[in-house]
């Protein structure tokens, strides 16, 4: 059989996927493999054959409703296709994946055609080790936050990130307050925040009765400096939360030795850049507590989740008792504090698990999929990269970044839709929000930021034909 596939993805590692096989079901398999199939191939369908005779096309949609009638009980795919009434005809145009024929119908070969579909900015990628670990929990009974994954994930996230403890929460903003009520941040006390951050990192200081600082962030960096946090501290300081926007570190070197000067805490906000180095080691390791988002658009995703790291055993198990309630674990239903409901459930840490393992292969394609947008946007009038970096950083890749003239944006933002094509303005100055304006301060590096900043879809589904025709809308806004 020959093998179509106009649209080679550009960021696959495994050179496999690209093999037809990845994308054909024999009727002779279980409807389980079927739906392993379609996570691993990342198109989310497979065209199933007898022998080469084409008998129809299953999709993870299809599936998840034949899980909910029954019909995924049948043995083999053949019979679940007839207990859906399946026949070949059951190919939309719009499908991604579509079977070549012969007269006969017989399969000749696939086709791999994204243009119909929305192009989203982010999709979480899962694949059948995810939905094995899901399964495994689910089936368990442990659905709740007790269950042999929370732990796994916890090490295994902390081992990633260069910390010693890892508190599994229920997201990252939860995570970022958790970590300021741990170091006893409270009314009063000062924390400095970036003016261009996503509204979870101010929000958290608000949520303590603490009052926000806005800094403006580093031209170059995009994030918190030395210089931005040394002309936003007072004696009231009690803590700096630096992000790592869009997954660029901020120069937590000399952050971090300036608050262990002054006595201040560092919270770093790492939901952005799991996987960034700054001085050769991963952000997360940096601050007294470091926080990170699980949210589905993210590196690692559990859906919603989110984790703080520590490497101060005091402060973890702070932060454990915090997340619990309040409760010590020595001696049942004793509130020693006013805690929270903030854990994690064993499904999604087992989801969690799995994507973990993966983080590097996500990293990459990441990775990929920018320098792909960079060959195919350099040269159009107006558009500029992220500045580089200094060799103390490592930044990665979450969301590709692009810089364009903010006269011209939301030009762009607007051609995109109707190319079925999804981009995203950068987040706005928090000084321009109004429920920050108490706190409001003039930060004209993340105004300009935030008025020229694109993000590009990045994802599996991002393959050489969407990067074609996300460089064509460029081209023609820009001309
Ligand atoms: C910089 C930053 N901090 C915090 C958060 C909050 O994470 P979550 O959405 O998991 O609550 C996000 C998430 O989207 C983020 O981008």
């Amino acid at each position: 059989m020959s093998l179509s596939v106009p649209a080679a993805p550009v960021a696959q590692d495994d050179p496999a996927l690209t093999e037809e096989e990845d994308f054909v079901c024999s009727a002779a398999d279980s409807p389980l493999a079927a739906i392993e199939k379609c996570l691993d191939n990342g198109v989310g369908a497979c065209l199933v054959v007898d022998g080469r005779h084409y008998l129809g096309r299953v999709s993870l949609d299809e599936l998840g409703r034949g899980a909910l009638s029954g019909a995924l009980l049948a043995p083999t795919l053949g019979q679940h296709l007839r207990e859906l009434g399946r026949h070949r005809s059951n190919a939309s145009p719009t499908d991604i994946l579509q079977p070549d024929l012969d007269p006969g119908g017989n399969l000749i070969g696939i086709t791999i055609d994204r243009s119909a579909q929305l192009l989203q900015i982010a999709r979480p990628d899962m694949s059948h080790r995810e939905f094995r670990a899901a399964l495994d929990a689910f089936l368990s009974s442990w659905i709740s936050s007790k269950g042999p994954y929370v732990e796994k994930f916890e090490e295994g996230f902390a081992r990633f990130s260069g910390a010693r403890h890892g508190i599994a929460v229920s997201n990252g903003t939860v995570a970022l307050h958790l970590a300021l009520v741990a170091l006893g941040i409270g009314p009063g006390d000062e924390v400095i925040v970036p003016d261009l951050t996503f509204a979870a990192t101010i929000n958290a200081v608000l949520y303590c009765g603490a009052t926000p600082v806005i800094a403006d962030v580093d031209g170059r960096t995009w994030c918190l400096s030395l210089a931005t946090v040394e002309a936003a501290c007072t004696p009231r300081t009690k803590a700096i939360i630096p992000v790592h926007l869009y997954g660029r570190p901020a120069e937590m070197g000399p952050i971090s030795a300036f608050a262990e000067s002054r006595g201040i805490a560092v919270v770093e906000d790492c939901a952005e850049a799991p996987g960034a180095c700054y001085a050769g080691l991963p952000v997360g390791h940096f601050g007294d507590v470091s926080c990170f988002s699980f949210y589905a658009n993210k590196i690692v995703t559990t859906g919603e989740g989110g984790m703080c790291l520590t490497s101060s055993p005091e402060l973890a198990s702070a932060l454990r008792v915090l997340r619990d309630h309040g409760m010590v674990p020595e001696r049942a239903y004793w509130h020693d504090r006013i805690g929270f409901n903030y854990r994690l459930t064993n499904i999604q840490a087992a989801i969690g698990h799995a994507q973990l393992a993966r983080a590097s292969e996500t990293l990459a394609r990441n990775h990929a999929i920018a320098e792909a947008y960079r060959a195919a946007l350099r040269g159009i009038p107006g558009v500029r990269f992220p500045p580089d970096m200094d060799e103390f950083c490592s930044p990665v890749v979450w969301l590709t970044s692009v810089l364009v003239p903010a006269e011209r944006r939301n030009a762009l933002l607007a051609a995109a839709p109707r190319a079925n094509i999804e981009l995203r303005p950068f987040f706005h100055s928090l000084s321009a929000l109004p429920p920050y304006q108490l706190y409001a301060r003039h930060c004209p590096n993340s105004l300009e930021l935030s008025a020229t900043g694109v993000n590009l879809p990045t994802s599996r589904a991002v393959d050489s034909d969407a990067i074609d025709r996300v460089a064509e809308v460029f081209r023609n806004v820009m001309a």
